[in-house]
Parts: C-alpha cells; sequence; structure tokens
C-alpha cells in the first residue's frame, strides 16, 4: 500500500496560494512571470496528494496562467508578457514531470520497505516454528505438570464425595486447586499458540521483565535437563517499552538456548545462566543474558549476527540475525559485551515514549 501525505490544513494552504497567484497574476501591473510560483503549489502538491491529485494541480495552474494572461492581455498583444507567460508554462510543466518522477520513486521506495518488513516478519515467524519444535520436549513437559495436578485434584474430590459422609469443604478445596491447573494449562498454551500463530507484529507498551519471566518459563524444563542454573537477576520500576511480545520472547528464547547450548560441555553444577535486565543511560531497558561457557573467540564477533553463521553441527546461524532484527525494528540494539568466562549477549530497548500511538512501529 503506498503512503501519501496528506493534511487538510496543506490542501487548504494550497488552494489560497493558487488563487493568489492567480489574482496576482490577473490584476496587477508587475511584468514578471508571476505565474512562475505556481512551481511551488505543483511541489508542495506532491506530499499532498496522489499522482491524480498532481496531474490535476498542475493542469489547473497550466490552465490559470492562460486564462491570466488572457484577462490580462486580451487587448494587445504583448511580445515580452507572452514570453513570460511560455516561460511559466514550460516551468509548471517541468516541475509537474519532476513530481510525479519523485512521487512514484518515493512510493516504490515505501512500498519496498513495507515488503522487506513482510519478509522479516515471515522469516522470523518460520524460525519461531523451528525454535517450537526445539522445545518441543519442554512444552510437552509445561503442559503435562497441570494436566497432572487436574487428574489428582479430580481424583481427589471424587474421593471426598464418595465418602458415607461426603466432605464437601475438602472437595470444594481440591476442585478449586483443580480449576487453577487447569487455568495454568491453558495460560502455557494460549503462550506457546501465540509464538506458533502468524500474525502482524503489534507494537504495545509491555513490561520487559514480564517478558523475561514467560520467555524462561518456557525453556525452563530444557534448562532444568541440561542442568543449567538460570538466575533471574530482574530490576524493579524499570521503565515499560514498546514492542511485540512474541517477538521479543523469540529473541530472549534465542538468547537463552544459544547460552544453554554453549554450556552444554560444562562441568555438573558449573553451567550458569543469568538473565539480567537494567535500566539505561539514555532512558530506556537494557536486557542481558550471560553464560559461563567458552564465550565467544575475538575472531567470531564480526559475524556474530551474519546470517547462516554458526559454529554449532545442526545450526542454520539464523538466531542471531533474526534477533537483530527484530530488536532493530524496536528502535533498539543487540550486541555481545565483553564478560571474563563465558559469553555475553546484551541488547537495549528504548522506553516508551509517552502518547505513542498503538500499534505503531
Ligand atoms: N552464548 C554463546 N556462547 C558462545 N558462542 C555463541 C553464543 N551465542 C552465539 N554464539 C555463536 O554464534 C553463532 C551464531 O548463533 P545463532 O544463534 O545465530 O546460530 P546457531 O545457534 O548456530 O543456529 P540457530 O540458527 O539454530 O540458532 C553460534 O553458532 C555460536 O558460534
Ligand atoms: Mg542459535
Amino acid at each position: 500500500m503506498v503512503r501519501v501525505q496528506g493534511s487538510p490544513l496543506l490542501s487548504i494552504l494550497l488552494v489560497g496560494l493558487t488563487l493568489t497567484i492567480f489574482a496576482v497574476d490577473a490584476f496587477t501591473p508587475l511584468d514578471v512571470a508571476i505565474a512562475v510560483m505556481y512551481v511551488v503549489v505543483v511541489l508542495l502538491s506532491a506530499s499532498v496528494w496522489r499522482r491524480s491529485g498532481v496531474m490535476l494541480t498542475s493542469a489547473v495552474c497550466l490552465c490559470l496562467t492562460l486564462l491570466a494572461y488572457a484577462l490580462s492581455h486580451a487587448a494587445t498583444f504583448s511580445g515580452p508578457a507572452s514570453g513570460r507567460m511560455v516561460v511559466s508554462l514550460a516551468a509548471i510543466g517541468i516541475t509537474a514531470w519532476l513530481a510525479l518522477r519523485w512521487q512514484a520513486a518515493t512510493n516504490a521506495l515505501i512500498a519496498r520497505e513495507e515488503a522487506l518488513h513482510r519478509s522479516q516478519a515471515q522469516l522470523a515467524h518460520v524460525t519461531r516454528v523451528t525454535m517450537l519444535g526445539e522445545l518441543a520436549a519442554s512444552i510437552a513437559h509445561e503442559v503435562n505438570q497441570p494436566l497432572a495436578a487436574i487428574a489428582t485434584n479430580g481424583e481427589a474430590s471424587l474421593r471426598w464425595l464418595n465418602r458415607p459422609q461426603p466432605e464437601l469443604g475438602e472437595a470444594r478445596a481440591a476442585i478449586g486447586s483443580l480449576l487453577e491447573a487447569a487455568g495454568r494449562a491453558s495460560e502455557v498454551i494460549r503462550r506457546i499458540r501465540a509464538l506458533a500463530r502468524r500474525s502482524d507484529p503489534r507494537h504495545l507498551p509491555l513490561a520487559l521483565n514480564d517478558v523475561a519471566l514467560e520467555a524462561a518459563g518456557l525453556v525452563r524444563r530444557e534448562l532444568a535437563s541440561h542442568q543449567v542454573t538460570l538466575k533471574l537477576d530482574l530490576a524493579p520500576g524499570l521503565p515499560q517499552v514498546c514492542g511485540d511480545r512474541v517477538q521479543l520472547q523469540q529473541v530472549l528464547i534465542n538468547l537463552l538456548m544459544n547460552a544453554m547450548q554453549a554450556m552444554q560441555h560444562c562441568a555438573p553444577g558449573q553451567a550458569v545462566l543469568t538473565l539480567r535486565t537494567r535500566s539505561c543511560d539514555e532512558g530506556g531497558v537494557t536486557c542481558s543474558v550471560a553464560d559461563t561457557g567458552p564465550g565467544i573467540p575475538a575472531d567470531h564477533l564480526p559475524k556474530l549476527f551474519d546470517a547462516f553463521f554458526s559454529t554449532k553441527e545442526d545450526g542454520m546461524g539464523m538466531g542471531l540475525p533474526i534477533c537483530r532484527s527484530i530488536i532493530e525494528t524496536h528502535g533498539g540494539r543487540i550486541w555481545a559485551g565483553a564478560q571474563a568466562g563465558g559469553a555475553v549477549l546484551l541488547f537495549s530497548l528504548p522506553a516508551l515514549r509517552r502518547n505513542m500511538p498503538e500499534g505503531a512501529p
């Protein structure tokens, strides 16, 4: 969809300017090519109206130039005045042609940029679904836990109710726990469905700490099965950020999975992953994922975020490039930091601006 900035105020201003130029051109005895001023009208119209509007404006300007000449020189032919009129017509015509070309080029650029954003979102979605496949065992476990609790509490309630003297209070409590577990299960499924769904990114105000907790929840089981200790160090009172919850979760899960994979050869008890959030100097929020793995060799740093750069046998090398594209479309930046022993990946996001329109990228 091609965007053209439109403003009623500018439109009124353009009409006013056109009429003023016409009045000065037709009814004042100035010996200058006033009609050349129509080029300003034509140029401005290109940033207010679409192609047809610009063509109509140019045609109106050409007609008004001819009309003004006819009104002021109908009785007597004047060579210099005719020359000025021809110069004005040529200037308006050339400006209209240039303005239309500029508008077409700008619109093509905008369309290309939008197509690029669409492809990036599609790529992010594909890699997200792949990531869910890797997390399948964790996800199954996350869902299984509340399901087991539902079954246990259901059986307990039946037992309380089947007693010769039914224990209604106990049964009620067990059913309460059952409902709570059902809520937990549906919450896990809701989060997974959100990750799997292909939807346009929705940028909304959110607390990065909540996103971090959700992402940690989704990989918790995976970390436990790899004997990785997760330390959460989330600063309280951070400013909100504006972002797409699902995409930011994807970034965090990618970073957590990379850190976990990097620590697979750590001695038992030595694999520690620290997920930290802090407010940053520029007023935004910084999130870091630090591990105690082998770290990133200096010669890998320049290509870390390049597509298809991977040192893993089964690695696609798309995790970090996707993270970068997501963080950059959120107006933030991502980088690998320096840390003694292990690696640390950080990203920062600008704080939510007040009065930001909902859904604004
Ligand atoms: N925490 C880390 N410690 C050490 N090396 C890392 C770490 N995170 C990333 N890397 C390096 O960066 C490379 C690129 O990571 P990236 O996530 O882009 O791809 P990948 O993990 O290899 O594959 P995938 O596309 O499946 O995620 C990794 O192969 C690894 O060499
Ligand atoms: Mg990866």
